[in-house]
Order: structure tokens, then sequence, then C-alpha cells
């Protein structure tokens, strides 16, 4: 039997558009191998639909996410908006979609593959073989608590204030769901936090280790953000799954991204308790590039992989996207981003094409 799945797709701004044509093009030919029908929906989301709406999450696109099993985001933002007021930003409509879908929970892949090691600015026998999680909490934290806002004191100056808060509850999800990926993986969990100063890192790391009970299989650990930002680009081996707050996560992330050596190869996932995911390319909109056709779009073609691992539960499907990815590198093709000496740079467009013929032959 054939399954049908609503996708709804946001290209955004800049590269957006090009690297999505792309990966579009790559699930319709795994679909019709795979026997998945897709249905495919496009919305307007950043500075596009600022442009278009003045406004970068109309109501109209969070509603078509809403009603689809799972939503693919390219990316957003760009130079043009970066002065405006910011409720008129790409990225608060990016914040919106994540708290307008719950999206608490924020998978970030970051695998070495052996054919871009030489793409890492760090040492080969550094990298090699570092393959790590990060679960990054997403829709709390220090974006999300209150008060925020620039005020005036009583004296009349300017004061900018957020705050960094997390509830029981928020902590509890998030941590389930590291422990649970940990589970999946070798079993290994570190815990990021800066107990030694916030309450709230404090509150975090109690309950993360209240909760390893339920998990005995799982060996738990604690750092402090300084110290784990420094231990990844020193030893990034020691890492298997991560779990932290909202901003240090979106730090740690970009970090162990690089370690890959370019961040135009990695995917993400974001999930909720329910409803759809959005899956989207770690890296943003790259202004400079764009219209080139010179964009990398393997991280968007591995965010429909794990689209399909853990927003459609089709794991046959996005073992087939992996593995065309890794053909591809192997038989020495690449975008600029990740090119080295003695192999082939492609456009973003030619990749596609090259993918689908692995694909076709596979
Ligand atoms: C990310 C980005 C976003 C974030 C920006 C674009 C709002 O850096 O997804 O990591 O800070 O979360
Ligand atoms: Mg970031």
């Amino acid at each position: 039997m054939t399954q049908t799945y609503r996708i709804t797709l946001l290209p955004g701004d800049g590269i957006g558009p090009e690297i999505m044509a792309v990966a579009v093009d790559i699930l319709k030919v795994v679909g019709q191998q795979q026997n998945l029908t897709f249905e495919f929906n496009e919305a307007l989301i950043g500075g596009a639909a600022i442009d278009a709406v003045e406004n970068p999450l109309p109501k109209q696109t969070l509603d078509t996410c809403k009603q689809s099993d799972a939503v693919l985001l390219a990316a957003i933002g760009g130079y043009k908006w970066d002065t405006m007021p910011r409720h008129l930003r790409p990225e608060t409509g990016l914040l919106g979609l994540r708290a307008g879908l719950e999206l608490f929970a924020n998978l970030r892949p970051a695998q070495i593959l052996p054919q871009l090691i030489d793409a890492s600015s760090l040492k080969p026998e550094v990298v090699e073989g570092v393959d790590i999680m990060v679960v990054r909490e997403l829709t709390g934290g220090i974006y999300f608590g209150s008060p925020k806002g620039v005020f005036s004191t009583e004296t009349g100056e300017q004061r900018g204030v957020n705050t960094m808060a997390y509830t029981v509850a928020e902590i509890d999800r998030i941590g389930r769901v590291a422990f649970e990926t940990a589970q999946k993986r070798s079993g290994k969990l570190c815990s990021v936090d800066k107990a030694n100063v916030l309450e709230v890192s404090q509150l975090w790391r109690d309950l993360i280790t209240a909760l390893s009970s339920e998990y005995p299989d799982v060996e738990l650990s604690h750092l402090y953000v300084d110290n784990a930002a420094m231990q990844l680009v020193r030893w990034p081996k020691q890492f298997d799954t991560i779990v932290t707050s909202n901003l240090f996560g979106d730090i740690l992330s970009d970090i162990a991204a690089m370690l890959t050596g370019s961040i135009g190869m990695l995917p993400s996932a974001s999930l909720g308790a329910d409803g759809p995911g959005v899956f989207e390319p770690v890296h943003g909109s790259a202004p400079d590039i764009a219209g080139q056709d010179k964009a990398n779009p393997l991280a968007q073609v591995l965010s429909v992989a794990m689209m399909l691992r853990y927003g459609l539960d089709q794991p046959a499907a996005a073992d087939k996207i992996e593995s065309a990815v890794l053909t591809l590198l192997a038989q020495g093709y690449r975008t600029g981003d990740i090119q080295s000496p003695g192999t082939t740079v492609l456009s973003c467009k030619a990749i596609g094409e090259t993918l689908i013929q692995i694909l076709n032959q596979g």
C-alpha cells in the first residue's frame, strides 16, 4: 500500500530555495522507490514572508505546518532584514514556528565523515570517528523567558533584560528525550549547564541526575558549559550524546558542527510531544552566495533523511538517502565549501542530479 504524507515546505531566504529544490527532488525519487507519496504545500517564512505580507510567520504558514505530517525548512535571514525592528526579523519567525509547534527537542548530529576528514580545521587524529548528538532544549530558557525587553530604570537609564528560566516539566521532558536518544546510541550522556553560577542550572542538574535512576543503562556525566566548549575542541571523541539548554545548545552545536569541517553538511530535527516536527539544516541562508547555484545542498538532503527517520518513521528511506550522500562523497564530488585537492567541485543542482543517478543505480 502506498503511504501518503503531507509535507510543508518552507524554502525561506538566501540559498534556501536552491537547496530545497534539490532536497524535494531527492525525496520524490526515494518516495517512488519506497512506495511513499508526498503532498507538498509551500508556505512563506522569514524574510520572504516579511517582504510579501510584513510578518515573518504568517498565521497561514503556521496553520499549514500544523496540518502536515512534517515540515521541511531550508534557511531564513539576510542582511536586508538585519536592521528591522524585532517583530519584523526573520529570526522571530523561526522562533515563532518552534514555539507554535512546541518543538522543545532539537537534535543536532555532528558526525565526521571519513571522506571529509581533511575539511576539518582540527588534526585528523582528533576528529577521526567523532559522532556526537547534541540534544538542545528549544522552546524555553533565555530565548523565551520573561521578563524580557529594554526598560527604563528609576534614573532613566535604559536596561536590557532577558531571563533564563526553566520549569521542572520543561527540564524533565528534554531530559527524557536525551536519555532515550543516548540509549539508542552508545549509552553515554553528558549534561551541560552552568550550575556553579546559575540557579536555573542547579535545578537542571538536580533533575537530570534524578532522572538517571530511570535509565540505569545510560552513563550520565555533567560538565559546565565553558569546560564543555573547551573539551569539544580538545578531545571531541569523549562525547556521545550531549543535553543542554537553549542558549548553551545554540553555541555548542555550532562548535560541534565545525568539528566536521563544514556546517554545510549538518541536518537537524526539532521535535515536540506530538504533531509535526521541523527538519532543517543547521547552517543559515548564506546570502553572499544565494542565487549562484554554488550552495551545498547536502545538509538539506540529510534533513530529508532525518525527516524520514524521526518524523515519518521510514528508516529504510532515510538509509537510502544517507548512503547515497556517502557514495557521492566517496566518488569525489564536492561543493566549494568542502572541496579538497583531487576532488571535483559541482554546482548545487549538479549535486542533486548526481545523487539521483546514485539512487537510481542502487
Ligand atoms: C539556530 C540559529 C537560531 C537560534 C537563530 C537563527 C534564531 O542560530 O538555529 O541555531 O539561535 O536558535
Ligand atoms: Mg545557532
